[in-house]
């Protein structure tokens, strides 16, 4: 009998962390959480509460009175309350004004501890940009996706094309340059590369090579447990 590990995924903006977290989750029979989404969740919720998004006693009002869960299935669908999200968190609005809410604090003291509980029992994956540092700097696997900034754009754009969303190639390729930056160099929790986290650059590989990796790496560390 093989224990459940908590699996650290974080890394920039369409590094391919959340195709290759699901895959991962769906081999070893994981629960797979996506952190993004509830920093977008609420995003959409204050959006569309109209409040200033820079304003942080607002949007932890509206914070206070939202429910974000998660429905397993395929695609794994995202809820504020009732009202299913899943495709509304991916539109370019949403994906622009995030970092903004992304960088208040007392917002991610609350995120991080619902994601903690999320995790508590093991057998998780879960992916963003402070697991391994912030939210579970204990995970047993810590892996760091990266790839070219142009190579990032063109699976975006790719993706984009897919669901019907027109953005050039140039101007993905600007707003995930920004959207890093903002990651990067924000004071609480910026987008770094735990210590002890495993660099996996994904700019040439494929995304079964990728996967195969990760279990690989899971793999050894059940060894240990
Ligand atoms: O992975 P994503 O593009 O869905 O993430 C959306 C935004 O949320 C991104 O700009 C960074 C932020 N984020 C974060 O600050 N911490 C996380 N654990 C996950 C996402």
């Amino acid at each position: 009998m093989t224990v459940g590990l908590q699996i650290a995924i974080d890394g920039p903006a369409s590094a391919g962390k959340s195709t290759v977290a699901k895959l991962v989750a769906k081999q070893l029979h994981y629960t797979y959480c996506d952190t993004g989404a509830m920093y977008r969740a609420l995003t959409l919720a204050a959006m569309q509460a109209k409040v200033d998004l820079h304003d942080e006693a607002a949007v932890l009002a509206i914070l206070a009175k939202i429910t974000i869960s998660f429905k397993p299935g395929e695609p794994q669908q995202v809820f504020v309350n009732t009202q299913e999200v899943t495709q509304a968190i991916r539109q370019p609005d949403v994906t622009n004004n995030v970092s903004t809410i992304a960088a208040l604090a007392g917002v991610r003291r609350q995120l991080v501890q619902h994601q903690q509980m999320i995790a508590k029992k093991g057998a998780i994956v879960m992916d963003g940009r402070d697991i391994g540092t912030a939210v579970l700097p204990q995970a047993a696997v810590k892996i760091f996706l990266v790839a070219s900034v142009a190579e990032r754009a063109q699976r975006r754009y790719a993706e984009n094309i897919g669901k019907g969303i027109n953005t050039p190639l140039a101007v993905l390729q600007e707003e995930i340059e920004v959207r890093d930056k903002k990651d990067s160099t924000r004071a609480i929790s910026p987008l770094t590369q735990a210590k002890d986290a495993v660099l996996v650059d994904t700019t040439a590989l494929s995304i079964e090579q990728v996967v195969a990796r990760i279990i690989a790496i899971t793999v050894e560390k059940q060894k240990d447990h």
